[in-house]
């Protein structure tokens, strides 16, 4: 049973992000507010976990299926000890078609200055970063921990350097807290390798408080850094792209929109996600998920776990965020279901 396999609405599966830990050192207030991860959160203990051995072993299996992206994720993946080792073992996993793997991970690049080269040695392809804003108040008010500005940039600048570019930076944006920042962020990146997306403040998980109040939609960000630094539209770099990509009109580089509320992007989305736990959920706001470390400790054979993937796969229907637009007209959350947290799941 391997092959490229589609869902219900034809789209293939092409990416797999692999969330390696619950646990971060940050508390994003639209993550992980201070409120819920304090210190009487139970994070999963050790022995839920899947371990190297065992991601390795799914990840070859979807990559049979036709992934050719894996992105670690968490919580913040470099939390997870040793992580090199496993980005080592999945740089060696040929892909279906012969390209290489795009093996890549979603950092708050707290700990990157000190691991982008043994990342890189490992086999890491490329990265993406998080940072908010490049005011250290407005910073430590999204992180909610005190960490600075500085030491993100110079994780950036790390993993230039030691060949993970171009980067791309991801700027949650969020109405009220830090919307005075995107035209200095847009600044600051422009003329630079770096591509800067912002991001539109979503609902996902249960513990956000999530308004709609507080997204501003891609279009008026747009709007607001055409009006100093003129945009041209440019097109997608592959089939299902999260961000909408647009260049400065005088080649000072690229940026990008990732409008998940506003501008749907689910008619063409080919991403799974394993949670740190090894539960499989085909899509980021989905209330449950499977669970593949039940066949994985199971003694099934690789050909049962195979099947059991492309079967989960090709009954997939999810598409939460048009039908967030169609039955709310994006004025509420849908739906009552709890929902995983995103620290869980993954980004
Ligand atoms: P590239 O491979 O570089 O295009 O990265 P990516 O955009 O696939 O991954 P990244 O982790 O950088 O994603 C950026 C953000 O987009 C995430 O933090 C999420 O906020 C959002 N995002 C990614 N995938 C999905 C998705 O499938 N659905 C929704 N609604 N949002 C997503
Ligand atoms: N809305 C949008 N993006 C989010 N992220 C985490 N929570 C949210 C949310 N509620 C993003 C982070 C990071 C990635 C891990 O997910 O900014 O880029
Ligand atoms: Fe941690 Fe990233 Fe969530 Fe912030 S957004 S709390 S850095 S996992
Ligand atoms: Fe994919 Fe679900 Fe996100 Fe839509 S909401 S893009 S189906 S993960």
């Amino acid at each position: 049973a391997t092959g490229s396999v589609l869902d219900s609405l034809a789209r293939p599966l092409h990416d797999l992000r692999i969330s390696v830990t619950d646990r971060c050192n940050f508390r994003c207030v639209y993550c992980m507010p201070k409120e819920v991860f304090d210190k009487n959160y139970e994070y999963l203990p050790h022995g839920s976990l899947l371990s190297f051995e065992e991601i390795a072993r799914v990840a070859r299996l979807f990559i049979a299926h036709g992934v050719e992206k894996i992105r670690l994720t968490g919580g913040e993946p470099l939390l997870r000890r040793h992580l090199e080792r496993l980005v080592e073992m999945l740089a060696k996993l040929p892909t279906a078609s012969g390209k290489p793997l795009d093996l890549t991970l979603t950092t708050n690049g707290s700990l990157l200055a000190r691991k982008a080269q043994s990342l890189k040695d490992a086999g890491l392809t490329r990265v993406s970063v998080s940072l908010d804003a490049l005011d250290d108040a407005t910073f430590k008010r999204m992180n909610d921990v005190d960490f600075a500005v500085a030491d993100v940039l110079k994780g950036i600048d790390a993993a230039q350097q030691a060949g993970l570019g171009p980067i791309k930076v991801n700027m949650v944006v969020k109405g009220g807290l830090n919307e005075q920042e995107i035209l200095p962020m847009a600044r600051h990146f422009k003329d630079t390798p770096t591509i800067l997306r912002f991001i539109e403040f979503m609902d996902v998980g249960a513990s956000n408080g999530w308004n709609m109040r507080d997204v501003i939609p891609s279009d008026e960000l747009r709007r607001r850094i055409h009006a100093e630094m003129p945009l041209l539209p440019a097109d997608p770099n592959y089939n299902g792209e999260t961000a909408q990509r647009w260049r400065y009109a005088d080649g000072g580089g690229e940026i990008g929109f990732i409008s998940s509320v506003t501008h749907a992007f689910c008619h063409d989305c080919s991403r799974a996600r394993l949670s740190t736990e090894g539960q499989l959920y085909t899509c980021l706001f989905a209330s449950r998920g499977h669970d593949l470390r039940a066949l994985l400790r199971g003694g099934r054979s690789d050909a049962e776990i195979s099947a059991a993937i492309g079967a989960l796969w090709r009954v997939r229907a999810d598409r939460y965020s048009e039908l967030r637009t169609i039955n709310t007209d994006g004025l509420s959350r849908s739906g009552s279901e709890r929902r995983v947290e995103m620290s869980y799941i993954g980004g």
